[in-house]
């Protein structure tokens, strides 16, 4: 191992994910929507009575899960052209780690772009320290550096009291998996920057045999620090008869950017039905994917047919059992989704389910028009 891999390694050692940064049109809005259907708490607030004039800002938490939805509040604002430009859309996938000065150094000499050199912010509770680079599209990674912080979220923000709660709790715990679209012929690229610039190694990969229907392809691989803690799987398209998902995606986002966020949870079968119960629309599973399941992926502790009942996918490798399922896009634009997952030992990011899921998306499709 080089002396620089080996620094790289050390200064990235104990990254974890920190937040998820959403640029939306209007995040008082987004933000009743996520706590009332997901199940967040609006934590923390920033705004122009925070001393901030030109965007406002709320934080979302439920259990180790941080999401921040910001509006603009003028139209020159570089938050209102990306949203113009993207939709409502992830932004920043903000990484926590224990030196950001590090994190930055280390990640630049790598080979990212610098977009905010590290700058410290403070107030009563303690500082933090920020510094940013850029990722694909107009995707950017924020490192957090927060050991020093004990406000609400990080300076600037004040507790927000108020707020919707969620009828049903669904209990989401964590980021499993952050999953970005890239353009064609691209995956490589990105894969070789999270290589060089944050010594990732692939975890997994999958071509157009493994991903594709009769009508459309698509690429993958996963990139995974060495903890298996920070997993980012790329996308790109592959030519298929008829318009790929990811292009679909690419068209609509105006490029690359995060596609989907996959949640983990304990107990998805409760996690679905709480869920469903908020209004919260899933992709529905054809009928016969249930037939014979546990004679393709072995027994599972749940019922085959709650299963159904809830649409769940099951998926299998060496180390155990995993169960997944699909929301629909979470705005109009057929583009951000989420994944709900459980692992049960299993590190299958759901392989062996592509092949029904994507009928699935591509009936979807079909109904925009788009395939
Ligand atoms: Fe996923």
């Amino acid at each position: 191992m080089s002396t620089e891999t080996a620094g790289r390694l050390s200064a990235l050692e104990l990254l974890d994910w920190d937040h998820l940064h959403f640029y939306v049109g209007n995040a008082k809005q987004a933000a009743h929507y996520y706590a009332t259907a997901f199940g967040f708490e609006i934590r923390a607030y920033a705004g122009p009575e925070t001393g901030l004039a030109d965007r406002a800002s709320y934080l979302l938490v439920q259990n180790d899960l941080r999401f921040v939805m910001t509006s603009a509040l003028h139209p020159e604002s570089p938050i209102a052209r990306h949203v113009a430009a993207h939709g409502d859309g992830v932004h920043d996938v903000a990484l926590r780690v224990s030196d950001a000065r590090a994190a930055f150094a280390a990640t630049v000499a790598g080979g990212a772009r610098a977009v905010s050199p590290p700058e410290e912010t403070s107030d009563h509770f303690g500082s933090a320290v920020l510094a940013t680079i850029a990722t694909y599209g107009e995707t950017v990674h924020t490192f957090v550096e927060r050991d020093r912080y004990k406000g609400p979220f990080l300076p600037g923000f004040i507790a927000y009291a108020a707020g919707a709660r969620a009828t049903a709790a669904p209990k989401l715990n964590a980021i499993d998996h952050c999953v970005g679209n890239v353009g064609w012929n691209e995956m490589d690229l990105w894969a070789e920057y999270y290589r060089s610039a944050f010594s990732f190694t692939p975890l997994v990969s999958f071509d157009d045999s493994d991903i594709s229907t009769e009508y459309t392809a698509l690429r993958s691989i996963v990139m995974a620090d060495a903890r298996r803690k920070v997993k980012f799987p790329i996308n790109e398209p592959a030519k298929g008869l008829k318009r790929s998902q990811i292009e679909e995606y690419l068209d609509f986002y105006g490029g690359a950017g995060v596609q989907h966020v996959a949640i983990a949870t304990d107990d998805i079968v409760g996690a679905v039905r709480a869920l469903r119960a908020n209004g919260v629309e899933f992709l529905e599973t054809p009928g016969s994917y249930y037939d014979g399941l546990e004679s393709r992926v072995g027994h599972i502790a749940e019922a085959t047919g709650v299963l159904r009942e809830l649409s769940i996918l099951v998926d299998r490798d060496d180390l155990g059992y995993m169960l997944q399922i699909f929301t629909k896009p979470l705005q109009d634009r057929p583009t951000l989704f989420f994944e709900i997952i459980q692992r049960r030992g299993s590190l299958s990011f759901g392989k062996g389910n592509f092949k029904a899921l994507f009928v699935a998306i591509e009936e979807e499709q079909a109904k925009r028009g788009n395939l």
